[in-house]
């Protein structure tokens, strides 16, 4: 078939370059033309494990292509997704400024019968919206027949190519025959009818209508983000018994009805996703006079989480000011070099208010947004540590399980280590001389 993906930031992109690899014609429409570029030339302007390798080896195929003209893109495009971002707005729903612009801008192009599919997470009733945004955008006697479908996505930035490739489901919300279309155009992930296809795992294909599809996509991010504030609170009153969550977690997990999975302490979720789809849910509730109890609380108790790493770093420094505290860790997870509503971010911030000097490093982050111009970058973990009060790690990412705490001891002016994620080794640390402080034990 042939494919317009609106937007090619993360979503945009793995789509774009999955759906070329198996075999469609695609061409990534995009207002940001040094991206534009960026991808044409074969780069990926973000950081996403495999992806470079894989949009390398589909611009050779000549069936994926980028361009600034929506002409260019949607002449010929037999379904359009809408891929743009939908980042927090104001009374926690999100900003949906982009799909307003993408719909004002493919609507004079879009051929009969032609598919425009939702991926970007929207509001539930948004799929009506965009349909209407669309017939008033057409030119003056062009009416030609189009469906809207809802197909959120669920991949997770650091496996999206995976996740695109072997989803545990497809959700289509929309008429019957407009998801059958949007069904055939992935069915070869559906059969898993590819080079590396697992038959025996097929994805589920979930056809609903337009709202369920919709809502799906806000339960789905909610319900993990609850799971981990879960785990959170119990680390909380893990601390407070003497108890150890390491312990204490996997045993609930095991049990198969909660499953292990999103069930670990931390310094409290981030993303791009799950604050913005939490708060929206939360807003779309209200509007219906619903007040959502226990999404606030979830709200409520990542918020406690994040500032319970400065409360342990009071108790140890006892004063704040004039201290240097390094960040092991920026991005919201390992795998990825997104910083939305990243929590190291924030304790940063938090620490760079109460007057601390804070130096930061991460495997893949290299810089920062302005506002934290203040913080020293390292180029390893020793050089972030250097004279340092105190080390913080707020992410997992693989390389700080390999840490030599005497080598770190040396550099350090303090002795005190936070791990925010339980994934340090606690006795090397205690032999090296560190205080250590872990997550709920
Ligand atoms: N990032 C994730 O892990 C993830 C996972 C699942 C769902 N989502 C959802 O998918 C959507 C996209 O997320 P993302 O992280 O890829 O966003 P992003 O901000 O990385 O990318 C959006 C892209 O759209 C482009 N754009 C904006 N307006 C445009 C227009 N009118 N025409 C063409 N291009 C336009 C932007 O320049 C940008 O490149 C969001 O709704 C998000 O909530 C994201």
């Amino acid at each position: 078939m042939r494919i317009a993906i609106v937007g090619t930031g993360y979503v945009g992109t793995v789509t774009a370059t999955c759906l070329a690899w198996l075999g469609h014609e695609v061409t990534g429409l995009e207002v940001d033309p040094q991206r534009v570029g960026q991808l044409q030339s074969g780069q990926v302007p973000f950081y996403e494990p495999g992806l470079p390798e894989l949009l390398t080896d589909v611009m050779t195929t000549g069936r994926l292509s980028f361009t600034c003209e929506p002409r260019e893109a949607l002449g010929a495009a037999d379904i359009v997704f809408l891929c743009v971002g939908t980042p927090p707005g104001t009374g926690g729903l999100p900003n949906l400024s982009q799909v307003e612009a993408a719909a004002h801008s493919v609507a004079p192009y879009l051929r009969e019968g032609v598919v425009i599919v939702n991926k970007s997470t929207v509001p539930v009733g948004a799929g009506n919206w965009v349909r209407t945004l669309l017939e008033e955008a057409m030119p003056r006697g062009v009416r030609p027949e189009f469906a809207v479908v809802s197909n959120p996505e669920f991949l997770r930035e650091g496996s999206a190519i995976d996740d695109f490739l072997y989803p545990d489901r497809i959700v289509l919300g929309g008429d019957d025959v407009a998801c059958a279309k949007v069904a055939g155009l992935y069915s070869r992930v559906l059969l898993q009818d590819f080079d590396g296809g697992r038959p025996t795992e097929r994805p589920k294909l979930i056809v609903t209508d337009l709202p369920s599809a919709e809502l799906i996509k806000y339960a789905a991010n909610a319900f993990l983000a609850t799971k981990i504030s879960f785990a959170n609170e119990i680390s909380s009153l893990c601390e407070l018994v003497g108890a150890d969550v390491v312990q204490v977690l996997p045993a609930i997990g095991s049990d198969t009805r909660i499953g292990p999975l999103f069930l670990r302490p931390g310094v409290g979720w981030g993303g791009s996703c799950f604050g913005k789809d939490v708060s929206a849910l939360i807003a779309t509730g209200l509007e219906y006079g619903y007040s959502s109890s226990l999404l606030r609380a979830v709200v409520e108790v990542n918020q406690a989480q994040r500032a319970a790493v400065l409360r342990k770093l009071q108790t140890s420094l006892k004063v704040l000011k004039g201290r240097r505290i390094a960040l092991l860790g920026l991005a919201f997870k390992p795998g990825t070099d997104d910083l939305r509503d990243s929590p190291a971010l924030e304790i940063a911030e938090r620490l760079l208010s109460l007057g601390a000097f804070v130096s930061a490093y991460d495997p893949v982050v290299k810089q920062l947004p302005d506002h934290l111009a203040a913080v020293r970058m390292g180029v390893d973990p020793y050089d972030a540590a250097e004279a340092a009060d105190a080390v913080v790690l707020a992410t997992e990412w693989g390389e700080f399980t390999l840490l030599d705490f005497r080598q770190l001891a040396m550099v350090m002016t303090g002795s005190l280590i936070i791990d925010g994620r339980n994934v340090l080794d606690c006795d090397a640390a205690v032999a090296a001389g560190f205080e250590f402080v872990g997550t709920g034990r």
